[in-house]
């Protein structure tokens, strides 16, 4: 799998550190409040067992998945919960955590659909982010690294349903694809 990398863009040190030190801001930002840390599958499961077990806190875990309709490569705005949360969220304050935003559409989305639920608040927490890529704005509260556009894979970032259990983070040549 590795020799499909044209780089690694980081590596298992990388991210150890990275994940640790915003595991650190959320201990410190949430102690005392009832957390609910959601992550969003597939794409963030590999980041979310390895962030959780930095936040020092009783924090309960739950997970969503979510699709967003599309004709093709282009979102169209829609979001379908596929499976839904096991937590009742009210009151509550809930950290999503996902593996990268790219347009931003499914994010914002799915953050309209948990607010009306009525928790005490909703962030997130997205190990990458393509600023260069946004078609609407999401706010991103904790955010591991600023990517440039290209196609990542590895750490749960899949390219169809391939290299999730890859533990670096690297550009998939252009020949696998293209
Ligand atoms: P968007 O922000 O609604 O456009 O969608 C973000 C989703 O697109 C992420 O959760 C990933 O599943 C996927 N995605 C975006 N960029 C990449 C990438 O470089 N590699 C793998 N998946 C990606
Ligand atoms: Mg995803």
């Amino acid at each position: 799998m590795l020799n499909d990398l044209e780089s690694v863009m980081f590596d298992e040190k990388a991210l150890a550190k990275r994940v640790a030190e915003l595991g650190q801001e959320i201990t410190r930002d949430y102690a005392g409040k009832e957390v609910i840390l959601v992550g969003i599958l597939k794409g963030a499961a590999v980041f979310f067992t390895d962030l959780i077990r930095e936040v020092k806190l009783p924090v309960r875990i739950d997970f969503i998945i979510a699709s967003s309709y599309g004709d093709g490569v282009e979102t169209s705005g829609r979001v379908e919960i596929k499976k839904d949360l096991e937590n009742d969220i009210a009151g509550k304050h809930v950290i999503l955590v996902e593996d990268i935003i790219d347009s931003g559409i499914t994010m914002n989305c799915l953050i309209d659909i948990l607010k009306k639920r009525n928790p005490a608040n909703v962030k997130l927490c997205s190990l990458l982010t393509k600023e260069s890529r946004r078609q609407v704005p999401v706010t991103i509260d904790y955010c591991g690294f600023e990517v440039p556009d290209e196609f990542l894979v590895g750490y749960g970032l899949d390219y169809a349903e391939k290299y999730r259990n890859l533990p670096v983070i690297g550009v998939l040549k252009r020949s696998i694809y293209e």
